[in-house]
C-alpha cells in the first residue's frame, strides 16, 4: 500500500479513479477480516448512500492490535507525556495495550453495555482515554467523544442527541496550570440526559467529586472487581462486526445552532485511515509518531489512535498545552521521546512563533524528519518558520487538508515524495477526486481557477449520514450540487493543478483550528438575561487564524458596559466552552436586517474584517441607518 516516488503516486492514482474498486479492495486485502467483503462498493450520492466492502466481517481492534501481537507485541504501542513535566511518563506496548483494552471492554460489558450502544467519552487526554475508545470498538459500542473544552450544555445536546446510555469521565483534567473539574461539568449535563445509566469515572486529579450511588462507578474499583469474577479479565473477544456498522459519532459544528452527529463505519474508516497514516506520513518501523490533537476531535480519532495502530506504529499522546510549563514544551517532548514525525495545527505554530526563537534554541530537534499541518489554511509566514526553525530546513512539511466528514488526508503532500509549494496542501490522494465549481455548480477545468470544493467519488472514509438525521446528511453535503459532495470550503487550483485552501463560505468559523458554529455561539450568547438578540461573525486573527466577533442587543441601556461584556464572556464558557470565548463583542440598538427579518451577515462580515469602505448594497435593508451606528461603535 506504500507509494514511494512521484511516478508511482502518479500510476496509483490514476488506478483509483480509472479502477477504483480494484485499487481499494487490494489494500483492503491487507487486513485482518473474520469474513471478506462480496461487493467492493456501492453508492449513490443523491439519497445519498455509500457502501464500502459489503457483507465483509471484521473488528477494527483485531486490526489496532490483536494483528501486531504475534510479531511485535514487545513494541511501544503508546508514549504518554504527562502535562506535569516532573510527572513520569507512561508507555504501552502492543501486548501491554491490547490487554488493558480488553480488560475495559469487559468492564463495559459488566455496566451493561453491549454491540450498538452509544457510549459518550468525555476525558482528558490519558491513556486510558485512548483505551476507552479502543474498548468501545472490541465489543462493537459507538463511541461519541466529546472534547473536553466544551461545558455541560454542549456535552448535554451531544449525550442526547446520540441517546447514550454511558458516559465515560474522569473526576477532573489538568491542563496547564489549570484543574479542571470534569465530572462535575458532567453533572450537570446530566441532569437534563436520562437515557444515561451508568458513569465510569477515571481517578486523574483526585479532586473531591460527586459519586451517586448505582450510577457512578469508579474506573479502577470496576476493573479490579474484574479480577474476582472472571478468570482471565484481560481477555475479550473482539466482537463481529458489519463492515459497514457503526464505528462511531463525532459531533462537528453546521449552520444550525445544532452540532451534527457525522458518523462513520467501521471497514472504510480502518481501511482509509491507515492507508493515509502511512502514505501521507511515510511511516518508518520504529518512528514515533506525534499528533497534537486532542481525541475530542476527529485528528486526533484518526492520526493519534486508529491510524497509527492499524498500522503498528509508535503514537505519542500529550495531555498538556503548548505554553505550558513555558513555550518550549513542544520542543522538549520532540527530544525527550525523539519524536520522528510531528503533526500539529498552524494556530499551535503561530502562537509559538511569536514567543520567539529563545524557546525553541536550547532544542536539538534532531530526530525530526517530517513535520504536519492540519485544521486550517497555514499562513506562508508560518510555514516558513515551522520548515526553518524546527525541521532545520530538513524535514518535508505536510500540508494537509481534510474535514471530519472525510475521516482522513484527502489533499496533500506525500512527505519527500511531492513538491512542496507554501500554503498549498497541493496535491489529492489516490482514491479522491477534487472538482471546483463556480456558485451555480458549473464545473471550473482546468488550472487556474477558483471556486469551491467539491469530491465527484465516494473514498472509503466518506460521511454516512448524520445521527438520527439522514436527511441533515443530505441537505448539509449532498444538494448544494448534483452528485457532488459538497466541503464547504473555497479552493483554489493553481498553474501547476496545486490546491489551495482559501476557508470556508459558509456560517462556521474556524477558530485556532476548531470548526465552531455561529448560531451556536449565539445560540450561548442568547443565554445571558440581558441580550435579546446576537449576530456572530468571523474576524481575522494573527495566532488564531480567525476571531469571533459578536454583536449584540441588550433589552435595556446599560452602563456597565464592560461587565456587560465580561458577562457575555462568561456565559458564553459557561454554556458551550472556553473555546468559543468572542474576542470582540460590540453592543448595538439594531442588527442590519432584510425586510423580512433575515440578519445580513454579509455586512457584519466586512464590518468584522475591517472592510467599510465595501460593503456592497446596503439598499435592500429594513433600516439602513443602523449600519452607520455600527460602523461608529466598531470594536
Ligand atoms: O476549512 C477546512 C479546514 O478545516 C475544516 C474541517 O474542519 P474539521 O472538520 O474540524 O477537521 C479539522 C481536521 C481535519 C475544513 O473544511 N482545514 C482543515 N485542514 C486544512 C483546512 N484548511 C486549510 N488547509 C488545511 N490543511
Amino acid at each position: 500500500m506504500r507509494i514511494s516516488s512521484i511516478e508511482d503516486y502518479n500510476s496509483q492514482y490514476k488506478k483509483s479513479v480509472e479502477q477504483p474498486e480494484e485499487f481499494w479492495a487490494d489494500i483492503a486485502t491487507e487486513f485482518t477480516w473474520k469474513k471478506k467483503w462480496d461487493k467492493t462498493l456501492e453508492w449513490n450520492f443523491e439519497t445519498p448512500d455509500v457502501k464500502w466492502f459489503l457483507n465483509g466481517k471484521l473488528n477494527i481492534t483485531e486490526n489496532c492490535l490483536d494483528r501486531h501481537l504475534k510479531e511485535n507485541g514487545n513494541k511501544t504501542a503508546l508514549i504518554w507525556e504527562a502535562n506535569d513535566v516532573n510527572e513520569k511518563s507512561r508507555t504501552f506496548t502492543y501486548k501491554e495495550l491490547h490487554a488493558e483494552v480488553c480488560r475495559f471492554a469487559n468492564v463495559l460489558k459488566n455496566n451493561g453495555a453491549k454491540k450498538g450502544d452509544r457510549i459518550c467519552i468525555y476525558m482528558p487526554m490519558v491513556p486510558e482515554l485512548a483505551i476507552a475508545v479502543l474498548a468501545c470498538a472490541r465489543i462493537g459500542a459507538i463511541h461519541s467523544v466529546v472534547f473536553g473544552g466544551f461545558s455541560f450544555s454542549s456535552l448535554a445536546d451531544r449525550i442526547h442527541d446520540a441517546d447514550c446510555s454511558l458516559v465515560i469521565t474522569s473526576d477532573g483534567a489538568y491542563r496547564g496550570a489549570k484543574d479542571i473539574p470534569l465530572k462535575s461539568v458532567v453533572d450537570e449535563a446530566l441532569l437534563n440526559c436520562p437515557s444515561v445509566k451508568k458513569v465510569i469515572v477515571l481517578k486523574r486529579t483526585g479532586i473531591e467529586i460527586k459519586m451517586q450511588n448505582g450510577k457512578d462507578v469508579w474506573w479502577h474499583q470496576a476493573s479490579a472487581e474484574l479480577s474476582l469474577a472472571m478468570e482471565n479479565p484481560d481477555e475479550c473477544p473482539a466482537e463481529e462486526m458489519d463492515s459497514e456498522d457503526k464505528l462511531f459519532i463525532l459531533y462537528t459544528s453546521g449552520s444550525t445552532g445544532k452540532p451534527k452527529g457525522v458518523v462513520h463505519t467501521t471497514a472504510g474508516y480502518m481501511v482509509y485511515t491507515a492507508y493515509t497514516f502511512q502514505n501521507v506520513f511515510q511511516y518508518k518501523p520504529g518512528e514515533v509518531f506525534w499528533c497534537t490533537a486532542d481525541v475530542g476531535w476527529i485528528t486526533g480519532h484518526s492520526y493519534l489512535i486508529y491510524g497509527p495502530l492499524l498500522s503498528g506504529a509508535t503514537t505519542l499522546m500529550f495531555e498538556g498545552i503548548p505554553t505550558y510549563p513555558d513555550a518550549g514544551r513542544f520542543w522538549s517532548v520532540i527530544d525527550k521521546h525523539k519524536v520522528n514525525i510531528f503533526y500539529t495545527a498552524p494556530t499551535a505554530i503561530r502562537s509559538l512563533m511569536a514567543m520567539g526563537l529563545d524557546f525553541v534554541k536550547p532544542y536539538k530537534l534532531d530526530s525530526l524528519r517530517i513535520l504536519g499541518s492540519v485544521g486550517e489554511p497555514i499562513n506562508e509566514e508560518a510555514w516558513h518558520w515551522y520548515h526553518e526553525h524546527i525541521g532545520k530546513n530538513n524535514c518535508p512539511v505536510v500540508d494537509t487538508w481534510w474535514q471530519t466528514e472525510t475521516a482522513g488526508i484527502m489533499i496533500s503532500p506525500l512527505a519527500g515524495i511531492t513538491k512542496t509549494k507554501p500554503g498549498f496542501a497541493t496535491l489529492p490522494l489516490p482514491g479522491v477526486q477534487p472538482v471546483l465549481v463556480d456558485e451555480k455548480g458549473n464545473e471550473l477545468t482546468g488550472n487556474n481557477v477558483e471556486g469551491r470544493l467539491c469530491i465527484k467519488f465516494p473514498w472509503p472514509s466518506i460521511i454516512r449520514t448524520t445521527y438520527g438525521n439522514h436527511e441533515r446528511c443530505k441537505e448539509a453535503y449532498f444538494s448544494h450540487y448534483k452528485n457532488l459532495y459538497f466541503t464547504g470550503d473555497g479552493c483554489r487550483r493553481d498553474e501547476d493543478g496545486y490546491y489551495r485552501i482559501t476557508g470556508r463560505v459558509d456560517d462556521v468559523i474556524k477558530v485556532s483550528g476548531h470548526l465552531l458554529g455561529t448560531a451556536e455561539i449565539e445560540n450561548a450568547i442568547n443565554e445571558h438575561a440581558d441580550i435579546v438578540e446576537s449576530a456572530v461573525v468571523g474576524f481575522p486573527h494573527d495566532i488564531k487564524g480567525w476571531g469571533i466577533y459578536a454583536f449584540v442587543i441588550c433589552d435595556h441601556k446599560r452602563d456597565d458596559k464592560e461587565k456587560l461584556k465580561k458577562e457575555i464572556v462568561e456565559t458564553v464558557t459557561k454554556f458551550m466552552g472556553p473555546i468559543a470565548k468572542p474576542d470582540k463583542i460590540q453592543i448595538v440598538s439594531g442588527l442590519p436586517k432584510t425586510r423580512s427579518g433575515k440578519i445580513m451577515r454579509r455586512i457584519l462580515r466586512k464590518i468584522a474584517e475591517g472592510e467599510i469602505n465595501n460593503l456592497g448594497d446596503t439598499s435592500t435593508l429594513l433600516d439602513p441607518a443602523v449600519v452607520d451606528e455600527i460602523l461608529r461603535g466598531k470594536v
